[in-house]
């Protein structure tokens, strides 16, 4: 949600915002600016409703100099958006800019208070408040602009990143966070301040992670400087970044959601490498080894996220229950932290994050922290917020995900709740060692599947050629492949704009069998396994209402193909690891039709990838 850069050095700033804020564009597109200080006397804004390209294009030949710079990538929340709605926002003698992310809640009552003060307001933002108050503190009490951010930040509630420049102090960026993620850069000389370290790499690999209520001073002549909002000295921790490059590029795709799709191979080796032996038959998360006995001993798993990643929990939820037969419940973040829930000691929180840093899954944590329940992470994003508040956990380590519909980031995510649910059905005695060595193997072999599945993006292409005018989809499958249809479901609708519902299969009848007719495409996950007969009959029933049907099937079906449509193989495997084979014909048709439909397919409207305001 809204994306936040900064630079100051000896470079042109200009092009490094421009760059950090592409590279941004993920956390928000409907507007972009900057402000760039040329000298104490010149300060240049410019802002833009649409992407950052629209921006550029704007500009043109207008003066970009400075060495000194803000800028913003938006997703609006208070106030359309529109080029006046647009961040950098100034205070009412301009000297003062601001780019902010976050939400402040409190902003109304303030604005009162300015407006009474004498200040008049020109946009519809919690943040032109923000900027306001922070110049009438600077005027009032004539204190330092570190010291006016300081004390006026102690007068707000809510969530924000910012970065303020001034003209008096055109050394200085300073910036703070609460609850919305900020990373500084630190060069030789130079500083760069970004809501991730993504604008931050190609320049330098040490970079610090501001604490919630932290201030940063960036001061070009006398270094960093960090303070707690109630104005304690803090020592700036650097740390070195693992980031490369090169994973942020589109590296020949059209898109990053195809490349993404296609990374699965490597993405989920990556989520398993070191951390099991098929051949020496161990599993070993290092992450969580000192909490193995009490996750083993836990009376109940909760499972906290959002979206795409709730539908990994809900897989994690079979993994448990099956492997190692701890109840498990799967919860909306953004309900559970609104639903006075009863937690108790001995529960195990799991929050499933690809950003770690979604402030509903964040605050469901916070409230699980206080009520004393262990918190484990399932992160995919190394220093975020989610993996720094929790006891322990395990990265993904599916790499930057930058298309804005998740991919590689869920299967990693099932994958590592796989290997969670292996591991402590081990320690308590639950699973086999026939079926846990079996499933070691089956793990291993998921790239080379992968990589095999991939090779029918063709043939799944030209289904989706079929489908690409559908104004509704099913999406059908029972057991741990439920979730995989809510996924499926969900791929579709965020990023072709059809409307799509996903269903346990026997629930159909319940009320969606009412929906089918001949032009409903309904996708079913038939692959062979417990439930596999039961499906088949499902099948029967949309085709008996002339429904067509997409049906994935394990390689060698025959009987499923004889009634389906269409239908897509996917290479057998155990039951428990479909779900991760499964999603990745549902990527590559929902990929096709939205780009079939002309679609952003990395950018869908009114969405962003880290949701950092509830
Ligand atoms: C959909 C998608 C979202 C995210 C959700 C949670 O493709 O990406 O539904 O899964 O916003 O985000 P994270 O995983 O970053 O907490």
């Amino acid at each position: 949600m809204c994306g936040i850069v900064g630079y100051i050095g000896n470079k042109k700033a200009y092009p490094v915002l421009i760059k950090g804020l592409s590279r941004l564009e993920y956390r928000g597109y409907d507007s972009a600016g900057i402000a760039l200080l040329e000298n104490q006397d010149k300060l240049n804004v410019y802002k833009r409703a649409g992407k950052v390209q629209d921006l550029v294009d704007y500009i043109g030949d207008s003066s970009t100099e400075g060495n000194v710079g803000i800028g913003h990538t938006r997703w609006a929340t208070h106030g359309l958006p529109n080029d006046t709605n647009a961040h950098p926002h100034f205070s009412s003698d301009g000297n003062i800019m601001l780019v902010h992310n976050g939400i402040i809640e409190n902003y109304d009552i303030i604005k009162k208070e300015l407006t009474k003060r004498g200040h008049s307001f020109q946009t519809e933002t919690d943040t032109e408040v923000l900027v306001h108050l922070i110049e009438e503190v600077y005027k009032k009490s004539g204190v330092s602009i570190e010291e006016a951010v300081r004390t006026s930040l102690n007068e707000v509630h809510g969530a924000y990143a910012i970065a303020v420049i001034c003209k008096d102090t055109p050394d200085k960026i300073i910036c703070a966070r609460k609850s919305s993620p900020l990373v500084i850069g630190v060069g030789e000389d130079e500083y760069y301040v970004a809501s991730d370290a993504t604008p931050i790499v190609e320049y330098t690999k040490n970079v610090v992670y501001l604490e919630d209520e932290q201030i940063a001073i960036v001061d070009k002549n006398n270094g960093l400087r960090i303070i707690s909002i109630a104005n304690v000295e803090v020592s700036p921790y650097i740390q070195e970044l693992e980031l490369q490059l090169e994973e942020l590029e589109k590296g020949g795709y059209e898109h990053f959601m195809l490349k993404e799709i296609y990374e699965q191979p490597r993405a989920i080796h990556d989520s398993f490498r070191g951390r099991l032996n098929a051949s020496e038959g161990w599993i070993s998360l290092g992450g969580i080894k000192d909490y193995e006995e009490q996750i083993a001993n836990a009376d109940r798993i909760i499972i906290i996220a959002c979206g795409t990643s709730w539908h990994a929990g809900l897989v994690g939820e079979y993994y448990f229950e099956d492997l190692a037969r701890i109840p498990v419940e799967v919860e909306y973040a953004s309900e559970f932290r609104y639903r006075n829930p009863v937690i108790r000691k001995n529960d195990v929180v799991i929050a499933v994050s690809q950003s770690g840093e979604t402030a509903d899954t964040m605050a469901a944590l916070k409230m699980a922290k206080a009520e004393g329940a262990t918190l484990l992470g399932i992160v995919n994003v190394v220093g975020s917020s989610i993996s720094r508040i929790t006891d322990a956990g395990s990265y993904t380590h599916a790499g930057p995900e930058i298309g804005v519909a998740s991919t590689k980031a869920f299967t990693t995510q099932v994958t590592v709740l796989a290997m969670m649910a292996m591991a402590i059905g081990k320690k308590r005695g639950t699973i086999s060692d026939k079926r846990f060595n079996n499933l070691l193997i089956e793990m291993e072999a998921l790239p080379t599947k992968i990589e095999k599945l991939l090779k029918s993006n063709d043939y799944i292409q030209g289904i989706a050629e079929i489908y690409k005018d559908a104004s509704n989809a099913l999406f059908l499958g029972r057991g741990s492949a439920f979730p995989i249809a809510l996924e499926g479901a969900l791929k579709l609708k965020e990023i072709s704009y059809i409307h799509a519902e996903g269903y346990p299969a026997a629930e159909m009848k319940h009320g969606p069998i009412a929906l089918i007719d001949e032009e409903m495409p309904v996708f079913v996950i038939a692959t062979k396994g417990p439930h596999y007969e039961k499906v088949v009959s499902n099948i029967q029933e949309v085709k008996a209402r002339k429904g067509k049907i997409i049906a994935v099937v394990t390689k060698g079906d025959t009987a499923v193909r004889e009634i389906a449509d269409h239908f897509i193989e996917i290479p057998d495997t155990d039951d428990v690891l479909v779900p991760i084979l499964a999603t990745v014909p549902f990527q590559l048709i929902s990929y096709h039709i939205a780009v079939m439909r002309e679609c952003n397919v990395d950018q869908p409207r009114n969405l962003a990838k880290s949701v950092t305001v509830e």
